[in-house]
């Protein structure tokens, strides 16, 4: 059904104008000041979208869905994780696909890609990581990039001995990457630092969640930029850091930069609104909240703010990772080390970054855009289909309400997992009305799209 959105304020990373949108399939064909309804087909679906902003669909380039990790699995599917997104106003995901040691890596992408295909609701690509590098698993990431879309891989310099990667293997890695022209996402902590500040606080019985900051400080983050830097100095591969957490992390990628070293900083939102204390809740609360790299002290926020609002900081994503509080955080009881890490945030980001983004000053609306949509496109080779409102593009749209207030709440969340990371925290805005690829999916925070009509995002 053609799609036509009258009287929005049109924003994009370059734009902010009144205009109206008309879509026909699943394509942006027209974008004017007006258009009259009365030339369209009869069957054109109008949306009044007076006093909304009107956003290219938001694109979420680090996700965890299926994750078998720490001895559990994520508790999310591909169904409630994309639905999660879509009320929250992200249309595209790019999932991490996380093999252990032993595992295969084409295997790994059928494992990942069959789930997808089954249950995803919204449109999806994948980061391929790179944990077995042996001659075998060398040819088929060879298959993959030639034959099956892998535009990306992932390393871990972290989780010794489940995700991590040997130097040896990353080097070798980085120079493959760099002859398939293929960006590198990286994990950057020091794995050996992490295990051994983790031996020596369990033995001292500092065993709580509030132990698992001073486990992997802010110096062992900068030894993984660091480390990561210099290899991609050295074989001239594109690289792209998530969850960068510090100030400093993203000063000594900006120093790589002006060294000549292609790449590009994430930040996700758990780091920009959350701080260490919430590590420390009482009752092993605390759990909720273990992530890594950790959450930082509250100046870190002002540091991540300001270098989004630089472009230093390109991206936001969540790094959305869901495990139960009951059944799963709670397997840590006994050591910190045993806790699951991740932090789910898939439905929240969006509101999030405008309500402590843009609607405290910290960044505009353009970088607003650019951060959670355009540069994810770019970097990743989906725009301009993706990450954009231009005649071409998908129709991916969002319908934004700046004016609605309620306060983050479990009850809200299509997630399946047992907590918000955020509730009772202000929420200001709300994604109104959401169009996949011309569709209307999601409505005042209820999915009513179809079932698994996602579709693997073709990428350059
Ligand atoms: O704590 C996190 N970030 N969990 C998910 C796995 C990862 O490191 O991205
Ligand atoms: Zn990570
Ligand atoms: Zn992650």
């Amino acid at each position: 059904m053609p799609l036509l959105i009258k009287n929005g304020r049109v924003i994009t990373s370059t734009e902010d104008r009144m205009a109206d949108v008309y879509a026909e399939g699943e394509t942006i064909t027209r974008i004017e000041d007006t258009i009259d309804p009365s030339g369209l087909p009869d069957d054109t679906e109008i949306i009044d979208a007076k006093g909304r902003y009107v956003f290219p669909g938001f694109i979420d380039p680090h996700v965890h869905i299926h994750l078998p990790f720490m001895g559990t699995n994520a508790i999310d599917d591909h169904a409630s994780a994309t639905k999660a997104a879509l009320v929250g106003g992200t249309t595209s995901i790019i999932e991490m696909i996380c093999p252990g040691p032993d595992d295969e890596p084409a295997a790994a992408f059928k494992e990942w890609k069959d789930l997808a295909e089954a249950g995803a609701c919204c449109d999806w690509s994948f980061h391929l990581s790179v944990v077995r590098f042996d001659e075998l698993a060398e040819r088929q990431v060879r298959d993959l990039v030639a034959n099956h879309g892998v535009r990306s891989f992932k390393i871990f310099l972290a989780y010794k001995g489940a995700l991590d990667i040997s130097d040896e293997n990353l080097f070798r890695l980085m120079q493959l990457a760099k002859e398939l022209d293929i960006i590198i996402t990286a994990h950057c902590e020091n794995a050996e630092a992490v295990n051994a500040m983790q031996e020596k606080l369990i033995s001292e019985g500092r065993t709580g969640p509030e132990w698992h900051e001073p486990s992997r400080p802010r110096s062992v983050e900068l030894d993984g930029v660091n480390h990561l830097c210099t290899f991609a100095e050295l074989t001239g591969a594109r690289i792209y850091i998530v969850h960068t957490s510090c100030g400093a992390a993203v000063e000594r990628a900006m120093t790589a930069r002006k060294a000549g070293v292609d790449v590009t900083v994430e930040a996700v939102i758990p780091h920009l609104v959350l701080d260490s204390s919430w590590a420390e809740r009482p009752d092993f609360e605390g759990a909720k909240y273990v992530m890594s790299p950790p959450l930082r002290d509250p100046e870190e926020h002002d540091n991540l703010w300001e270098a989004l609002s630089d472009r230093h900081v390109a991206t936001i994503g969540t790094d959305h990772a869901p495990f139960n509080f009951k059944g799963q955080k709670d397997m840590g009881r006994d050591a910190f080390t045993k806790i699951p890490n991740g932090i789910p945030s898939i439905q929240e980001r969006v509101d999030l970054v405008h309500t402590y983004g843009v609607c405290a000053g910290r960044i505009d609306l353009q970088t607003m855009v650019d951060s959670c949509s355009t540069q994810a496109a770019r970097t990743f080779g989906m725009y301009p289909r993706k990450g954009e409102i231009a005649v071409g593009s998908d129709a991916d749209l969002v319908i934004y309400d700046p004016s609605y207030e309620s306060p983050f709440c479990e009850s809200d969340s299509l997630s399946k997992v047992d907590y918000c990371g955020y509730e009772g925290m202000e929420r200001r805005g709300r994604a109104e009305v959401v169009t996949l690829r011309g569709q209307v999916v999601a409505r005042d925070g209820r999915y009513v799209g179809p079932e698994s009509a996602g579709c693997q995002i073709p990428r350059t």
